[in-house]
């Protein structure tokens, strides 16, 4: 697996979540997953935040992760979540999993940072049964001209110090055209601190393998 180390981010991410977490981003997650059951599979799943969000109904979470510190941290996490859950390296385009061998994906502010956004949907859906759940939660491109300039104006620096993630990604757009079809979205300004924040426009929702 290429080097997926970036140290300062896997530092600083869990005191920034922590502080999104406080401001509505827990309230988020329980929703990201509330009814999720079955086997899962997380990608990216960084230090394991969604982890105490799963429902008693989810038998089995793989959590995939490819930064390492952040994978030793998910390792701990897993320890302390209310279902099983085993943590991995591994990168969203590339999954070592068998097709069809999963209930339902997870993808929580991560299709925002891996390389290649159409791969790892494609692998997502190899995953899925047919039938099955991509649970979303993303910060997205904007819908406003203005907001969509600050974006890609936000771009050029931004993947430098977030570890690659990219403010301006039409993830949304991409999951409807990658197999999925859209069951439940919301889009919501996250956190609501105004037009100046390139990250705020998210959106939660479910999407089903075709
Ligand atoms: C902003 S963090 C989000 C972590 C976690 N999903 C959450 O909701 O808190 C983005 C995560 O995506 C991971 N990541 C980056 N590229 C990836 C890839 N190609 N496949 C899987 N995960 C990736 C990063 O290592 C990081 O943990």
């Amino acid at each position: 697996m290429t080097d997926f180390s970036h140290p300062i981010f896997a530092r600083l991410y869990p005191r920034l979540d922590a502080a999104c977490a406080r401001a509505g981003g827990d309230a988020h997650r329980a929703e990201l997953l509330a009814g999720a059951s079955g086997r899962v599979l997380e990608v990216g799943a960084g230090y394991g935040a969604n982890f105490p969000h799963y429902p008693a109904e989810v038998t089995e979470v793989v959590a995939l992760e490819p930064e390492p510190r952040l994978r030793a941290k998910a390792g701990h996490a897993a320890g302390r979540a209310p279902v099983p859950v085993t943590v991995r390296p591994g990168v969203a385009e590339d999954l070592d999993a068998d097709d069809a061998s999963f209930d339902v994906a997870v993808a929580s502010l991560v299709l925002c940072s891996v390389r290649d956004p159409a791969r790892a949907l494609a692998e997502l859906r190899r995953v899925l049964k047919p039938g099955g759940e991509l649970r979303y939660y993303e910060h997205v491109r904007g819908t406003t001209p203005g907001k969509r300039r600050l974006q890609r104006y936000a771009d050029v620096l931004w993947p430098y110090f977030a570890a690659g993630c990219h403010v301006s990604r039409p993830t949304s757009e991409l999951i409807a055209g990658s197999g999925f079809t859209v069951r439940d979205e919301r889009r919501f300004d996250f956190p609501d601190s105004g037009p100046g924040n390139p990250a705020s426009p998210h959106v939660l929702g479910i999407a089903i393998r075709d």
